[in-house]
């Protein structure tokens, strides 16, 4: 999978995919965090990216014209499944939507800022909207090393142990059991007897039941079917 990234801060997603799973993704070939600075597409001998709010108002709107010309650079070299933007008012971001997209061969996720993008761009260009919570961002950047990151672990051949993804909390709308390791016992705190018992249809039930009871406490909604948005 192709992913490309539109920001105006491309320093800030220098990091994210250099470590650990992302890291290893890219040098097996299965991901591929393509970053575009946008100030290239700026307009005059500024670079200029955003102008005031017809209309009024605080805070400056993304021009049209910048995004336009960097998204159709990207649309002449390939087909995109799905052109995203980042926004708070997008739909949330969960689970199930980070493994359909991980299905896919080549997305665009463009980051916003200050007022956000003119409505033009989301009408013209933009073909879904995500949120990665209720709160407000200084900018998508970080909302889009989120979705990378819940992504990219989920394309086949990333994660070493494949049903290891399955076994993650929210496949199956249910939080992960509690896990230890060694010492079994420290200062007297114990793991509990059934992960020693070497017995594991057994420590398949306790596991799924501790799953239950951690999501029936913590996230009944999960239990509802609440996050069943597919
Ligand atoms: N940009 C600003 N806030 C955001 C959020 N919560 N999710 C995605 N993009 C954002």
């Amino acid at each position: 999978m192709r992913i490309d990234i539109v920001t105006l801060l491309p320093e800030l997603l220098e990091s994210p995919f250099r470590h650990s799973i992302m890291k290893r993704a890219q040098e097996k070939g299965r991901l591929e965090v393509v970053v575009h600075d946008l100030r290239p597409f700026g307009l005059g001998k500024h670079n200029q990216l955003d102008d005031y709010a017809f209309g009024g108002g605080a805070g400056m709107v993304m021009m049209i014209e910048p995004i336009a010309n960097c998204l159709e650079a990207l649309k002449a070299e390939r087909d995109y499944d799905e052109i995203i933007y980042l926004s708070p008012d997008g739909q949330v971001f969960h689970q199930a939507m980070a493994n359909r997209l991980s299905l896919h061969q080549n997305l665009i996720l463009l980051c916003g800022h200050y007022k956000g993008v003119d409505e033009r761009v989301r009408e013209q260009f933009i073909t879904m909207e995500i949120s990665i919570g209720d709160y407000v961002l200084s900018g998508g950047e970080l909302a889009a090393a989120v979705v990378v990151d819940a992504i990219g672990r989920l394309i086949p051949g990333v994660l070493n142990d494949e049903s290891s993804a399955l076994l993650d909390s929210f496949q199956d709308n249910l939080l992960a059991p509690p896990v230890y390791t060694r010492p079994a016992d420290f200062r007297g705190w114990k793991v509990p007897e059934v992960l020693l018992s070497g017995n594991f249809p057994q420590i398949e039930e306790w596991r799924l039941e501790q799953s239950i009871v951690r999501t029936r406490q913590r996230r009944p909604d999960l239990l509802d079917g609440e996050q069943d948005v597919d």
